[in-house]
């Protein structure tokens, strides 16, 4: 389970304030889950403070038996690199590196948790190259690349480890409608039937395809609705 235990996010900028929560969440670990709210409302905190990104100042947020909140920077650092995957929209590929670079990178990060030969990682890039369909781009650099062929590498970057959690945010938002569909069904094809997915989006047509969509506002959760139509199709 993905449970949120009185998770409170405090902000100060001058004389303002603002808070996330006290968030109360239980949410199966392997759930797809699907953020909507207005700007400003907190999404990206959410997903932050469950990616270890950022940290609480008040709370727990367990993932299975770990309490994130009580890791220390480096404990979370640790955590985030074995366990989270993120997919960002505005890409964040590396500009000098190429895709098979980028790409790399990822599982060189990881080296540290999970030791690969050179042989393996190179396996590992081959088959998500042929997965996300970019074999034949893979010397290219990002800029070569169109946007939502960057996207496709950033998300063989955010799942190449195999993360327990696949975090994005936004991920269709600089993306036209057709594209942005393809990129949300490859992020659901190409996880593991195991790995939970929380996505932050504005498109309701895309909110239907996961099991359950947590609405957000002004810091607090409005409402947490499972999507029967996504659940009869799982
Ligand atoms: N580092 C920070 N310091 C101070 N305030 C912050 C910080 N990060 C976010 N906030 C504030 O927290 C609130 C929620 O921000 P957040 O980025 O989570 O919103 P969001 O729902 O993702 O919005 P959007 O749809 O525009 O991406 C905002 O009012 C924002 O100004
Ligand atoms: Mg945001």
């Amino acid at each position: 389970m993905i449970e949120f235990k009185n998770a409170i996010r405090e902000y100060t900028l001058g004389e303002e304030q603002w808070n996330l929560g006290p968030i109360n969440l239980s949410i199966p670990h392997n759930a797809s889950v699907c953020i909507l709210g207005q700007s400003g409302s907190g999404k990206s905190t959410l997903l932050h403070l469950l990616g270890g990104i950022e940290s609480l100042t008040k709370g727990s947020i367990f993932a299975n038996t770990t309490d994130i909140a009580q890791l220390t920077e480096d404990q979370r650092n640790t955590f985030r690199r074995k366990n989270i995957g993120f997919v960002f929209q505005d890409f964040h590929l590396i500009k000098e590196l190429t895709v098979y670079q980028n790409i790399e990178l990822s599982l060189l990060i990881n080296n540290k948790i999970q030791h690969y030969s050179e042989q393996k990682r190179d396996e590992k890039i081959q088959n998500i190259l042929q997965e996300i369909n970019l074999t034949d781009k893979k010397n290219n650099y990002p800029y070569q690349l169109s946007g939502g062929q960057q996207q496709r590498v950033a998300i063989a970057r955010a799942i190449i480890h195999t993360p327990k959690i696949l975090l994005a945010d936004e991920p269709t938002g600089n993306l036209d409608s057709k594209t942005g569909e393809e990129i949300i069904n490859l992020l659901f094809r190409v996880k593991n039937k195991n790995t939970g997915f929380w996505c932050v989006t504005h498109d309701q047509n895309i909110a239907k395809k996961f099991d359950i969509t947590i609405t957000v506002h002004d810091g607090a959760i409005k409402s947490v609705v499972k999507n029967q139509q996504a659940l009869q199709n799982a």
